[in-house]
Order: C-alpha cells, then structure tokens, then sequence
C-alpha cells in the first residue's frame, strides 16, 4: 500500500535523458543514458530506480560496466548501492512489445507499435526514477526497419533523421520542455497521415497531424475540427497557447482508456478520436470533440504543471474535466451538456462513493494507482473545481488560473497549490472548502422552507450531513454552494433579498454558503409564497433531500426559468412515480401511470419553443441502474417492469403525438455535426423508441425504414437497437444485414456487439457468450471487452443480475481470464459488481460467492486484488 503521508522528495534527480530504441515487435533494444545528480532537497544514499518486465543486459556507471555485485535487481526495482552525486549512468534493457497484452509500457497494436506510460508503464520501458516529480529533457532516438516501421514517432520536435544501408532508418526527437517519464510517448507503423494547421494567438504556426490505420484516413476530419477549436478555445478562455511546433495525435486499436495527454503526440484509442457520418453516432462525434479537448487542454493543466505525486491525479483530471466540459458547453448546448454531466456523475459517481471503493478526490493510501483513475478523481474532481469558479466567480476565477500557471509553470504541484494559487489571486479563505478534496462520501443536503405571510418573509433552512465511508466514519462541514431561485405562481423569479441586507438583491439566482450543519436564510418582501427552486444548475454534489410535492415538482418541470432544475424537477416526478408503481408491483396492485406526469410529458412534447435536445432529455425515463440506486433494497425485477410499464403507457397515450413529431422531424437533410441537427436526430430516435414501445407492429416497419433510408450511424443505430429487442426473424436479419455491411470496420462492429449484449431479450447472455467466439471479438481488445461483457454487466440490469446468478458467474469467469492477460480491464469489469450489498439476500449471496471465488485465484494482480478485497471488507 502506498500512502499519501509517507510521500519524500526523490532522492536523485535526473537533468537529461537520452534514450535510444531499436525497435522490433518481438524484442526491443532500449539504451537509456541518464545524467543524473543527488537532490538538493534530499541526502545522499542508494539510488532506486524503478522497473518490471526488463531483461536487463547492461549497466554503466560513469562510462565504466557495473558488476553483478555492485547493483541488485528484483521484480520491480535496480538498486545501485553506490554513486557519486552527479553521475552518469546508461542501462541497456530489452522488451518484448508483442507479449504485452497489459497494454502498459511498450506495445504491439495492429500493425503499430505504441507506448502507454500513465501513470507506471514507464518502468516496462527501462530503469527509471518513475513518479511525476521528477521531470527531464528527453531526446528519442529510433531505429527501425525502414519498410516495416515508416513512420517514428516521440515527444516535441522532429530534429534529424536518415537512413542506413541495411535498410533501417533513424529518426531523432528532442522535446525541450521538462517532463515527467508518464508523459513520454512513441509510435511507429505504416501509419497514414492527415495534416493541418494552428496559428496561434502570437502568431505562431503549429502543424497539426493526425495519424491513422490507412484504411482509416477518410475518418481524421472532425477530430482535426475540434483539435483547432479545443486550441481556440483555450487562448480565448484561459489564455494558453500552445508551444510546440507540431501537435500530433495518433489512434491505435487496443487501448485501456480513453485517451492520452503524451506531450505533442496524444495517443488515442480509436473509438476516441474516428468519425465519419456513416460510422460514428451523435454521441461519438460529441465525445470525440470533447476527449480531442480534454487531451489538449492537459498540455497546460497536466503537462506544463503536472502533478507531485499520484494522490495528486485529481490536480490534473478534475481541473482538466471540468476545462472540457465548459469548452463543450460553449460549443453546444450548455443546457444539455450539463444535464449529460449531472446524469453521469449521479448514476457512476454518486455509486463510488456510497460503496467499497468510496475515496476522497485526494486520495490518501492506494495499492494499484490505475484503481485510480475513477469517477471520483475525474467527475467528482471536475465538480470540486466548478464550486470553486462557483465561488470565486468566472473573472476571479481566471486570475486564479493566470496565477496558477504563472507560478507553478515547469513544476510538479499539489491539489493544495491549486487552491492557494486561487485563494491568493482573490483574497479569499477556502480552508473550509478544501475537505471536498479529504472527505469521500457524498453529502446530503436537506431542506426545510417556511412562508410568513403577514410578515412577507420566506426561510430557508439548510442542513448537511455526509455518510460515512471506509475509514472515515466522521465527516466535517463542507462548504456548499447552494445556488436558489424563488418562483410565483406564475412561474416569475421573484426578488431575493435577505433580511439583514439594506438593498434587494440584483439577480434571479444566489448563491448561498452553507458552511455550517444548518443554517436559515430569510428572504424578506416576498409577496406570496414562493416555490423554492434549490441547487440550481446543480451547484455542488450533493444528495438533495426537499420533499416537493409531485405537484410542485411538475410545476418546477413547466416553469422554472432553470433549464437544469426544469430537467432535474421532471426527473424527481418520474423516479416518483416509477418508484410508486415498484410498490405497486410488489403488493400486486393493478398498475397506472400518474396521469400528473402524463399531462406533463405532453405538455414538454408539445412546446414548440423548447428546444428538441431538452424535449428529448425531459422525455427520457430514469435508467434501471439510477432508479435502483434510489431504493433501500433494489428490486431489479420490479424496476425493469415499472418502467417497461411506464414507457408503454406514455408510449400509448402519447402515440399521436410521438408520431407527429417524428414524421415532422424526418424531413431529409444531409447529415451534420451541430446542436440544432443533433438535436433534432436525438427527438426523432426518441419518438422512434416510444412509438417502438406501442407494441405496434407497424413501428418494427418504421425502424426497418429509418435504417434503409438513413445516411448516418446516428439513425440506424437506434433503429438496431429498437429491433434487438423485438424476436423474430426481423432482428435477425436486421442485424446479419448490419454486420455483412459493417464487419470491416472496429468502431462500427463494438457498436454491433454492444446493442446485442444490451437486448432486453431472455437468451441475451448465451448470445452473448456466442459472440465470444464470433471473428469479431478478441478478448484481448478492451474495445471488444468493453461492447460485449462490460455492457452486459453494466447496462443490462436484468439479465445481470438474473436470479439465477448466471451473470455474476459469468462476469467471474470472465474476470480471471482477463486478469491473466490484461489486469486494468479486469479490474475494471469488476466495477459491475460495486453496489453489491444493495441487493436482496439471496442475490448478495450469489454475488459474494462470485467475489470470493476471484479472491481465491493465486497470483492475482494488484489490480484485481485491490477491488475484491475492498469489495469484501
Ligand atoms: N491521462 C489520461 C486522461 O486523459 C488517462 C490515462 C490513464 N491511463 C491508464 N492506463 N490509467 O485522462
Ligand atoms: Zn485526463
């Protein structure tokens, strides 16, 4: 276990880095020449460098070989007992990029070989002081076989190459800017290249590449779009330019994650940064503008200041998060992008951190840091940062960051550096606020109203509280930034003075600080009493407890003049409402849809003034998952029947209208990237879906037409999905017909694996398990893993958690095999069994037999042994 407080300065530091390659698939050279020196900060004593999966072949020490004596190595370090405080030291190291199915250090891809450094593959690549303190100048040489490996890829700026007579060639790379090992990069294939260009706001010129799988190359456009508008953006927002000569992004096929931030080469997983109309949905075109965004932005918040240790990774992740999610705010609709991030972090976030793996944003102990890389340091992180603009207000804010990069520009920094950095440059004391970053655990907020009318006074009284969670069973105030409105009956913001202010309050909004457990605010000179609208934009993350009426609640959905309560007050009624008819279905009462929401949903429908996307988002019932995260005990069975119900009956009584809007809505137009299109395409597949709910079997017809006359993913994917769920020979055929046209490409066939691996369908998981050993799946491809079993175990509750245990015991059997090949993905599987101990007995029962036949495997990686053991406790 590697704990916060136990972090020292590095004892040796090292002030250049040379390293030279000499690349094949199945052995690797690497000659790492370091100039290294002791550590003003530090004393004297043994140097410990870090390494896994090396074949060490040489050592030097100032120019002289070291004998077996001199130095000793074991399974994850070389440890040299004795050096001068300035020396120089070169180890030869081989690797084998074509064993490694970790997809950490050096890999084979395809047909490319690629590295993944963050946050400890480095030390799969040489012997290296491997932790983001201590930042060098890298200089990259490759060799390579000139036909196989065309093109050679680092860090920073191309500055010499040439050939050899034997057919190999050699490129050299220098990038000037000090970095972390984490961020060191290299790619080489026959990799096609798409290139543009950025003039940034001095006047520079920076040349933009995109390199991809040949038979990739129509798919680089919109991610060169968004490249251009993430690098805009950032000048005119946060005032950073870039400052290398070349950008360079490169999509590889196997990839753990998402994306990486590699100074001046972004490596991508495919599915990440490829779009063409036909083949990429809405919501990847959407994604991919944002994960383009988020790696770039990390050049300044990640790369330029980088993080001291990894309990810091939130300083980069959260800040960087919440960077993308304001750039695609601006872009798009901000109203919808906020909606989209409150629904992820309610239904992932708020789960972490009411179970076994609840930890702060600042984490203080882990055993394996890419267990890390969560929904905690990444959502929550972002929201953390967002209370803070809260607070300080966007132009305070900016003087934050001006002073944050200023003073910290080259360094490797604290989540506490951040805060100081704002604090100073706004005079403010945020001490209080930064228990955010040290308590896991997501508070409830409460409130109470109260109505005087012969005073004309209205109070609100707050009170928080946090749940307890492992190892910290206390929690201190936080800081809240609650941010109300107060509505008439007709739907006006009415004025919000407080009752020790002299003057009314200019603004529909305020933001108030709970700091304490409960505090009252008095609103004075308010003429009737108001409907409170609490939270808006959803200002901090919080749990709120407010016992509106369902009454109140479709007021809010038709009249707040917040379009996230508006949302956010829709929801409530329908988690309501769905929750109501659970209890029905469980004392086997006859079932009915709350005609309240009905006339609300038909209202929403029928407002012409609204926009299609927020017509779409208001229309979409809860997930199974999030309404079983609002029971005590969730009852999977029941869920899935409520809302199946609930979505028949607005199927039915609305079918008029659904129909009406999607015939309005089909007018045919060319496919286009842009709000007002995607809007429309997200109301249309709506109104599809509903209308596919009637049970009507005309409505298959209509999919089946969608999907013939459509020229984007975007439509033809919901007319599949619709489908999948209907048996017959239509679905079977509907989907032979999808994989005959699309079997060539990867990012379209996962989408074919995870439509069929998310059917509501009884033999879903024996499909399932036959596409296991259908050509388009390989378990050692995390996209496919990511399709096939993690959308099962994830976003098919039913069938998951059938009663049987047949998931859980799947997911087990499937998790071992994967531990032995890839232990992140494992890992990550695992994820699907989080919120275990929220189920019934006998279910809990079946999932701890499951936990605990993983933890009986021998040799698990830390990875995996981390979560089950944390599962189990
Ligand atoms: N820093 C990357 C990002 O943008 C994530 C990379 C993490 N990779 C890993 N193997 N843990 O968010
Ligand atoms: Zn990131």
């Amino acid at each position: 276990m590697t704990l916060l407080a136990n972090y020292q300065v590095p004892r040796y530091l090292v002030d250049e880095a040379l390293l030279h390659f000499d690349l094949d698939k199945s052995k690797t050279r690497v000659i790492s020449t370091l100039k290294m020196r002791l550590n003003p900060e530090s004393s004297a004593g043994e140097c410990v460098l870090d390494g896994e999966s090396l074949d060490l072949i040489s050592i030097k020490l100032d120019g002289k070989l070291l004998s077996d004596s001199q130095y000793e190595v074991n399974s994850n370090s070389l440890t040299i007992a004795d050096v001068p405080e300035q020396f120089e030291l070169e180890i030869i190291t081989e690797i084998h990029p074509d064993q490694n199915t970790a997809l950490e250090g050096l890999y084979h891809s395809g047909r490319l070989l690629c590295t993944q450094c963050e946050a400890e593959g480095f030390r799969r690549i040489t012997y290296y002081p491997d932790r983001p303190d201590v930042m060098t100048v890298f200089t990259v040489t490759i060799v390579a076989d000139a036909k196989q490996w065309p093109v050679m890829l680092s860090n920073g700026n191309l500055e010499e190459q040439g050939q050899f007579n034997d057919g190999r060639h050699w490129v050299r790379w220098h990038d000037p800017h000090p970095k972390p090992s984490y961020l060191f990069a290299l790619v080489a294939g026959d990799l096609y290249c798409q290139q543009d260009h950025f003039t940034t706001m001095n006047g520079r010129d920076v040349t933009l590449r995109i390199y991809v799988d040949p038979e990739n190359k129509h798919k680089c456009d919109h991610a060169l779009v968004s490249l251009k508008q993430s690098m805009k953006w950032d000048e005119e927002v946060y005032g950073r330019e870039y400052d290398l000569d070349v950008f360079m992004i490169v999509a590889v096929n196997d990839f753990n994650m998402g994306a990486m931030e590699n100074k001046g080469l972004n490596i991508f997983n495919a599915a990440c940064v490829l779009a063409t109309p036909e083949t990429a949905t809405d919501d990847d075109f959407y994604t991919i503008q944002s994960i383009v965004a988020h790696e770039y932005f990390h050049n300044w918040s990640g790369n330029r200041v980088t993080c001291r240790d990894w309990f810091q990774l939130s300083l980069k992740e959260g800040f960087t998060v919440m960077r993308d999610q304001s750039f695609s705010a601006d872009l798009n609709s901000a109203a919808v992008q906020r909606i989209d991030d409150v629904n992820g972090l309610r239904s992932m976030q708020f789960a972490e951190d009411a179970g076994p793996m609840a930890h702060p944003v600042r984490p203080d102990s882990y055993i394996e840091i890419s267990n890390f890389y969560t929904v905690t340091i990444y959502e929550k992180g972002a929201e953390v940062v967002r209370m803070i603009k809260t607070l300080v207000g966007d132009e305070g804010f900016r003087k934050g960051t001006d002073l944050y990069f200023h003073r910290h520009d080259g360094q490797a920094v604290t989540t506490d550096d951040f805060v100081k950095a704002i604090e100073d440059a706004n005079s403010v004391d945020l001490s209080q606020f930064k228990r955010w970053y040290e308590q896991a655990g997501t508070p409830e907020l409460s409130v109470k109203t109260h109505y005087d009318p012969v005073q004309q006074r209205f109070s609100l009284t707050l009170h928080q509280s946090c749940p307890a969670t492992p190892g910290q069973e206390n929690k201190l105030n936080f800081h809240i930034p609650v941010a109300v409105g107060l509505l008439d009956s007709d739907g006006n913001n009415m004025p919000m003075q407080l009752a020790e202010e002299t003057t009314p309050y200019d603004g529909d909004t305020r933001v108030l600080s709970l700091t304490e457990t409960e505090q009252t605010f008095e609103f004075i000179h308010v003429s009737e009493e108001p409907v409170a609208s609490v939270l808006r934009g959803f200002s901090a993350p919080v749990k709120l407890k407010y016992d509106l009426t369902n009454k109140q609640l479709a007021f809010l959905m038709g009249h707040d003049t917040d379009s996230f309560n508006r949302w956010d007050a829709g929801q409530q009624l329908m988690i309501n409402v769905l929750l109501e008819i659970v209890d029905d279905i469980q004392k086997q009462n006859t079932l009915a849809l709350s005609p309240l929401l009905l006339s609300q949903l038909e209202a929403v429908l029928n407002d012409e003034q609204l926009d299609p996307a927020l017509v779409a988002k208001m229309l979409t019932l809860p997930t199974e998952n999030y309404l079983a995260a609002q029971m005590p005990v969730a009852d999977v069975d029941g869920i899935h029947q409520a809302r199946e119900f609930a979505k028949r009956q607005i199927a039915i009584s609305l079918k008029p209208l659904f129909n009406a809007r999607y015939e309005s809505l089909s007018k045919k137009k060319k496919y286009q990237f842009n709000a007002e299109d995607m809007a429309a395409r997200s109301l249309k597949n709506l109104c599809l879906s509903y209308l596919a709910a009637t049970d009507d079997p005309l409505q298959m017809q209509r999919c089946l037409r969608q999907m013939k006359v459509t020229d984007n993913m975007t439509e033809l994917l919901a007319g599949l999905r619709l489908m999948v769920d209907q048996a017959g020979p239509e679905r079977e055929h509907a989907l032979r017909a999808f994989y005959e046209q699309w079997k060539h490409d990867r990012q379209v066939v996962d989408k074919w694996l995870s439509v069929q691996a998310a059917s509501k369908l009884p033999d879903t998981l024996l499909r399932v398990k036959a596409l296991m050993k259908h050509e388009a799946f390989n378990i050692k491809n995390p996209n496919n893993v990511r399709a096939l079993i993690g959308q099962f175990c994830r976003n098919n509750p039913v069938h998951f958690h059938a009663k049987d245990g047949s998931g859980y015991r799947f997911l087990a059997e499937q998790i071992l095999v994967l531990d032995k090949l890839n232990p992140q993905v494992a890992a990550r599987m695992l994820g699907a069994l989080n919120s275990w101990r929220r189920y019934d007995v006998e279910r809990q029962e079946l999932m701890k037999a499951s936990l605990e036949e993983i933890a009986a495997q021998k040799d698990l990686s830390a990875d995996v042994y981390e979560i089950v053991t944390k599962y189990l406790a």
